[in-house]
């Protein structure tokens, strides 16, 4: 990849608006504008209030962007964008934007797969080579990767029902915890005993990669109407021994599934994590003792660069531009598009659109 070139990347897949300069690997500037506070009324994302919400905040991300980055339009080289999958409001808007950009700048247009955005995240991060296998865990993702290129993916496995962010989610709903559940429901595993109750460790008793998660948040329901059934409500202690069982068993079926696909891939470099639910410190902690104990490096970028963000997208379209060249302005928004077309895809959606 040309070092020397400056990208601006926009994302707009999902509930964060998001504009980054990037300069090679250096990211000179990274602005994220959250949804949460739109959508919290209504316990998840809601597709046209985001799609607005991205068409009010992509002009100010950029504007913002460029002034962190001490750049202006004329000094960007290349425009990429999130061109799916996701939800098509939002892509819609990021994807006009950038054209618009292109069309009135003359710069060319890349458009960026929001999984390979992630996909090559540790690359960004952390320079590793390819060809490498990496996990992504997030409210709206969960498969396997080996990354061979910056368009050549190889999908191991992934979630055949809810993604494990969307799980540690309604977990915390179920419990009455704070939103987004993932952290709520980590620092309250911390005082737990995982040993309590018993949490089924879905679809390791069958051969390959694929994951499921929704029987957990099921098994989950039914702990705690026997509780509340029975003692008339739950004890703090309750609570702590629910989410510290919970998140103990997504822990072990990740870390045996990552087993499974580690040992179906040969010559890595290394094995990464991303995605919001990669910010589980027990998970963390699992997944980088087991590539240890393989005598592989393990990468989990910093957090920032885990969730969605438009610096990934900017490193993707460099990547992608040095393969394939520019798009034109017929470029369009793809709900769905699968990194690897060669596997059949998984069934899980997520909550956020179907993205595999
Ligand atoms: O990657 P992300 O920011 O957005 C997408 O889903 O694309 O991931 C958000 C998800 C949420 O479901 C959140 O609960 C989960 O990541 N999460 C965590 C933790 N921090 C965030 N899950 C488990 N443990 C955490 N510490
Ligand atoms: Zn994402």
């Amino acid at each position: 990849m040309d070092k020397d070139i400056t990208i601006l990347g926009l994302e707009s897949s999902c509930d964060d608006t998001a504009a980054a300069i990037l300069q090679g690997r250096h990211i000179l500037s990274s602005v994220v504008a959250d949804q949460t506070a739109l959508h919290a009324a209504y316990g998840g994302v809601v597709p046209e209030i985001a799609a607005r919400a991205h068409a009010e905040m992509l002009d100010l991300c950029i504007e913002r962007a460029l002034l962190k980055a001490g750049k202006t339009l004329n000094d960007i080289d290349t425009i990429a964008v999130t061109a799916g999958p996701g939800l098509i409001g939002g892509v819609l808007s990021g994807v006009m934007m950038a054209k618009g950009l292109s069309a009135a700048t003359g710069k060319p247009l890349i458009g960026v797969n929001h999984l390979a955005g992630h996909a090559l995240t540790p690359r960004l991060s952390d320079g590793l080579d390819y060809p490498y296998l990496i996990l992504l865990v997030s409210g709206g993702h969960c498969q396997f990767l080996r990354v061979d290129g910056p368009t050549a993916f190889l999908r191991l496995g992934s979630t055949i029902d809810d993604a494990p962010g969307e799980a540690f989610d309604k977990t915390a709903r179920l419990l009455g915890l704070a939103q987004p559940g993932g952290p709520s429901v980590e620092t309250r595993a911390r005082q737990g005993d995982e040993t309590r109750f018993a949490f089924p460790r879905p679809l390791l008793d069958r051969p390959g990669c694929d994951l499921s998660f929704s029987g957990l948040k099921t098994a989950l329901l039914r702990q705690r109407d026997h509780l509340i059934a029975d003692q008339g409500g739950l004890h703090v202690r309750d609570v702590d021994d629910l989410c510290a069982g919970f998140q103990a068993a997504i822990r072990d079926v990740l870390v045996e599934k990552s087993r499974r696909a580690l040992a179906q891939s040969t010559g890595l470099t290394g094995f990464a994590v991303a995605g919001g639910v990669a910010a589980n410190t027990p998970l963390r902690a699992a997944l980088e003792t087991l590539s240890a104990s393989l005598g592989l490096p393990f990468v989990a970028p910093p957090l920032a660069l885990c969730t969605d963000n438009a610096a990934m997208i900017a490193f993707a379209g460099a990547e992608r531009y040095a393969v394939d060249g520019a798009d034109d302005l017929t470029l369009g928004a793809r709900p769905r598009w699968p990194l690897d077309t060669r596997t059949p895809s998984g069934l899980g959606s997520g909550r956020k659109g179907a993205k595999a």
